[in-house]
């Protein structure tokens, strides 16, 4: 057993006995010191050990801890608004014993703090921090709001933690310039098991009221999007979740765009469209950097505003084709941006969105993926429709 799943081991142990024993029970005690032992042990090869919890995923710094697959304390733990724990410093006893009666009350009355409480350790502890993912920076309070008339394939669905995830990802990406590959991978496992989890209905598309939230939920739902019309078009397992992360981090380059420029209301002058468009080349340098196993996610992210006939940009220097993963996100990269309410105009309605894709098989889109994507999206939006007793098209609800 390694370090670390010892240490989260004992850590389980110690919340176990403290919820059946009281204080200065000696098996309580006890079961506090091994854990204190196991931090300590695992302080000393790492002495700053940083756990996600993320679904069935608990990764270890860069690792996903294979063996820890069937522990529950994981998801426990993440309910409670405990996705991730950082050991920033030495720990003593007393904190750390303070620290595991934290969580055993927040277990006990199941809160989960809402995220903006969830900063590092409440701020008390300087050595252990935790919270939502995303305890490095600021926290925003976010609702997927869903159900306020919208229309086709945007249904409400909890997305909470991925967006979390996400958001902490482009500030990592952003403040420290490392991919938390890990954690991006965690998060297209868990949106791969969203899409299959409703035999019903359809799509987990999350939908955000704030605009500055527009690329997480964009970065989310390209993703989803994607792996689904790979899976429409039959591709393998693999080449789904693999074009799944490449979605998910498509935009990634626009951590490097300032904030007034990306959500700007009203037109951008042309200075400022110079700078939106760099992010491509942003992104693929950044995920290139990164030093990760990712070189067609970094493909997917120069690629994805160039079109078929040549158009978009960057301008590619000789013609040549692009990848398929990246045909498919600029096709879905489209259709989630003109389905989405943006500062310069209102999110069309889905049958208005197929229609100007189809118009543009063959110019900017490969038609084979243009048209699957439309045949997949219509037949959502067929069921949604029926489900709801409504028409099959919508009438101009956005
Ligand atoms: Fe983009
Ligand atoms: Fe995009």
């Amino acid at each position: 057993m390694s370090d670390p799943v010892r240490m989260l081991t004992t850590l389980a142990k110690a919340l176990s006995a403290m919820g059946l024993y009281q204080p200065g029970h000696p098996a309580r005690e006890r079961a506090v010191d091994v854990a204190y032992e196991e931090l300590i042990r695992l302080q000393r090869s790492d002495p700053y050990a940083q756990f996600s919890f993320l679904g069935d995923e608990v990764v270890f710094g860069q690792a996903a801890l294979r063996e820890m697959g069937a522990w529950d304390w994981g998801r426990k733990l993440a309910s409670v608004g405990i996705q991730r724990l950082e050991i920033v410093n030495m720990v003593s006893r007393e904190e750390y014993a303070d620290f595991l009666d934290d969580v055993v009350s927040r277990l006990a009355t199941a809160t989960a703090p809402s995220t903006a409480e969830a900063r590092p350790g409440g701020g008390r502890r300087q050595s252990i921090r935790f919270g939502a993912i995303g305890i490095r920076g600021e926290v925003p309070q976010i609702r997927e709001e869903s159900r306020d008339g919208a229309p086709g394939t945007r249904i409400a669905y909890d997305l909470g933690a991925e967006a979390d995830a996400v958001r902490w990802m482009h500030d990592e990406v952003a403040t420290r310039g490392e991919l938390p590959l890990m954690e991006a991978e965690a998060v297209v496992r868990s949106l791969a098991v969203a899409m299959h989890g409703d035999s019903q209905m359809v799509l987990p598309l999350v939908q955000m009221k704030e605009f500055d939230q527009y690329t997480t939920t964009h970065s989310l739902n390209v993703s989803v999007l994607t792996m689904a019309l790979a899976e429409h078009l039959r591709l393998s397992a693999t080449d789904v979740r693999t074009f799944g992360v490449a979605g998910l981090l498509h935009d990634l380059g626009k951590v490097r765009i300032p904030k007034d420029i990306l959500v700007k209301p009203g037109k951008l002058t042309e200075a400022e469209r110079e700078v939106m468009q760099r992010h491509p080349v942003d992104g693929a340098r950044l995920i290139v950097a990164s030093d990760k196993n990712l070189d067609l996610a970094a493909v997917v992210a120069y690629e994805h505003h160039i079109m078929l006939d040549g158009g978009g940009y960057p301008k590619p220097h000789y013609g040549r084709g692009c990848h398929h993963a990246s045909e498919l996100v600029h096709v879905c990269d489209v259709y989630d941006a003109l389905r989405t309410n943006r500062p310069y105009r209102e999110a069309w309605e889905s049958e208005r969105v197929l229609t100007y894709l189809g118009e543009r098989a063959g110019k900017e889109f490969d038609p084979k993926v243009v048209h699957s994507f439309i045949e997949m999206v219509r037949g959502w939006d067929q069921r949604v429709a029926t489900a709801d007793g409504k028409p099959t098209r919508e009438g101009g609800t956005t």
